[in-house]
């Protein structure tokens, strides 16, 4: 039986209509893959899984990410996204982060290709989590603008992920955000696929060669233009959702919610498939 979908926006986001049983039967995963990469991000509504079959389900997708490292869950791929620390103390040193538009896993050699994300508990209020389109954005911009950014790169630092997010910082937390990896990445991502998209995030210190103040205007104009409305769609949690998406072809962030509500979303994460492959010939 073919999958039905529809979309949730123009540019970006589908909505499965399906079960939790034929979701871990494993019959549409190829299909749901193609749709992650067609339209970033992808939903079903009234599943309703336990861990077991949110981590079974993830399998049918691809390779399941798993391990203790900051960020990478238990032995079975469980991670707790909350900002409560009794939760998950490591994610929550982190929270703050994930208020602004990012990419999970610009530290590692080949970023995540999909993360599944379903809420176990939720705030009475906000606490949406938001998702723009960058190969979308890439595709609507101007042939000449697409030519330029293709000769870019960008470094990416912890730095400029959090200082944001804590700008009270002490000089103790600018030496572990040190300690992290600074990659340099092609601002612009060929894919596999074929499509292209833009890499942005707030992980982004700074365009490579080009003056300090061309590369904020740069990195400011790209990021309006990136989460301009038409490329974003906003997820308002209900339990039992599902949501996947790819995170090699899109951005996301969390929206504010009262910090004395509780907010719980258990996430299981593929691997990278590709690394982050620069635009040849
Ligand atoms: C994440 C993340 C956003 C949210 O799980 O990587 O950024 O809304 N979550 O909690
Ligand atoms: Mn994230």
């Amino acid at each position: 039986m073919t999958l039905q979908w529809t979309p949730l926006t123009p540019r970006i986001g589908a909505q499965l209509h399906t079960t939790a049983a034929e979701l871990l039967d494993g019959s549409h995963a190829q299909q749901i893959r193609d749709l992650l990469v067609e339209r970033g991000v992808v939903i079903a509504r009234g599943i309703g899984f336990d861990d077991e079959q949110q981590r079974a389900f993830t399998r049918t997708l691809g390779d399941l990410r798993v391990g203790r490292a900051k960020g990478r869950g238990d032995e079975s791929g469980l991670l707790k996204v909350s900002m409560d620390r009794q939760v998950n103390p490591e994610y929550a040193e982190y929270f703050a982060g994930t208020f602004f538009w990012h990419i999970d896993g610009t530290y590692e050699a080949i970023p995540p290709f999909a993360t599944v994300l379903s809420p176990r508990v939720l705030p009475p209020d906000g606490g949406q989590t938001e998702f723009a389109n960058t190969y979308a954005a890439y595709e609507d911009l101007q042939e000449d603008e697409q030519r330029h950014l293709e000769t870019l790169q960008a470094v990416h630092t912890m730095v400029a992920t959090m200082y944001p997010a804590v700008p009270d910082a002490r000089i103790e937390d600018f030496k572990v955000w040190m300690d992290y990896p600074q990659p340099t990445y092609p601002i612009v991502w060929q894919h596999k696929s074929g499509r292209k998209s833009l890499v942005l995030s707030t992980s982004v210190s700074h365009v490579l060669g080009v003056h300090p103040v061309d590369s904020r205007a740069l990195l400011e104009g790209l990021m309006a233009h990136a989460t301009a409305d038409e490329y974003v769609y906003r997820h308002s949690w209900q339990l039992g959702d599902v949501l996947i998406w790819d995170n090699t072809g899109t951005m996301h962030r969390a929206r504010p919610y009262d910090p004395d509500c509780d907010r719980v979303l258990h996430r299981f994460t593929l691997k990278g498939e590709e690394p982050i492959a620069a635009v040849t010939g």
